[in-house]
């Protein structure tokens, strides 16, 4: 089944960083199934004993994708911010981005991501040190408050006193977690405080709502994160649905494919089974519950207990299954 685009302005993508998920490998399958405008790294530690690890430097110059990338970097020492980014001023990234939205438990007791939105001076001594001393643009990724939104003017208030490339809005607040509606309200709001693109993020799960989201919110850009996980072809499906071209729906082998390149990542260590399941199971969990969200495929890898079991499960549903049929 295949469905025409409408007319629209091309928009552009980000690929939102997700730790333990979005790596280089993850990366260059994205790009294989086609790439958004941009990538941003998983967030790298900023401490006093941090560097920048061979991960990020293996990202920046192995990467099969040649559209931009921006390393996130998460912390809260401007000192050590710096120190780090005059490492990266060796390599060709398009920005340092700032994460002020984090809201594991463990990462907030450090003051680190989240929490630095109740540290608004911090952030502001972290971005001055950098835009004085290094010339690599500075972007930032912030939610819209730590416990409430009312705390988002204020917020602004500070972002729009930097030089900044662009701020990603992922439109719940820190203590909403990801459970919390996302309110892109406050992305229009974002769009009259700052004088740099303003990229909306949060709970986007096809093309047509990537669109809807630009139409409401007026915003310069979308940024995806979980459902590419589930949907690595997302970026590519709006590129076609804004050009109105026809919109690739992946088949049952395209899926088989996927999951035998996820099986397929290397590792710097041997795995046990178990390990090598629960990896896999990161990514086989989101597609099984994009692709039968009503039947028992999600249920079946969740009991999955060896690679072999879930590759004979995948093989089943989506070979045996759909084939060469679309899934959609
Ligand atoms: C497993 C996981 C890891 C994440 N890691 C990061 C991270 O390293 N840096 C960051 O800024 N956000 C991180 N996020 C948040 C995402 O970038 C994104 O803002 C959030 O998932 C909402 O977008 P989505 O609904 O499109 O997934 C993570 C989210 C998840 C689910």
């Amino acid at each position: 089944m295949y469905v025409t685009g409408q007319t629209q302005g091309k928009i552009f993508t980000s690929l939102a960083p997700m730790r333990g998920l979005t790596t280089r490998h993850f990366m260059d399958i994205v790009c294989d199934c086609g790439d958004p405008d941009e990538y941003i790294s998983e967030f790298l530690r900023v401490h006093p004993t941090a560097t920048v690890t061979n991960d990020v430097i293996d990202l920046i110059k192995n990467r099969k994708s040649m559209a931009d990338l921006s390393i996130q970097l998460l912390g809260k020492e401007p000192e050590h911010f710096l120190r780090i980014a005059k490492i990266l001023q060796n390599y060709k990234i398009k920005s340092i981005n700032l994460n002020c939205g984090c809201p594991m438990p463990k990462i907030g007791r450090k003051g680190v991501g989240g929490t630095l939105l109740t540290e608004l001076n911090t952030i502001d001594d972290i971005i001055s040190i950098i835009s004085a001393n290094i010339n690599i643009p500075i972007s930032v990724k912030t939610r819209i408050g730590y416990k409430s939104p009312q705390e988002f003017d204020i917020i602004l208030s500070h972002l729009a006193q930097h030089r900044l490339s662009a701020v990603y809005v992922h439109a719940r607040t820190v203590k909403g977690m990801y459970g919390e509606p996302v309110d892109f309200e406050y992305i229009n709001i974002a769009k009259a405080a700052l004088n740099c693109p303003v990229i909306a993020n949060g709970d986007i799960k096809t093309a047509q709502e990537a669109v809807n989201v630009v139409k409401k919110t007026n915003a310069d850009g979308i940024m995806i994160g979980r459902a590419a996980i589930a949907n690595p072809w997302i970026f590519r499906q709006i590129n076609e649905l804004t050009s109105k071209t026809k919109i690739f729906v992946p088949t049952g082998e395209d899926y088989l494919n996927l999951i035998e390149k996820l099986q397929n990542f290397p590792t710097k260590f041997a795995l046990t089974d178990f390990q090598k399941t629960s990896s896999l199971k990161k990514y086989a969990i989101p597609i099984a519950d994009f692709v039968d969200p009503l039947g028992g495929f999600p249920h079946c890898i969740r009991r999955a207990t060896t690679p072999q079991d879930l590759t004979d499960m995948c093989k089943n549903f989506f070979i045996k299954k759909y084939g060469n049929r679309h899934m959609m």
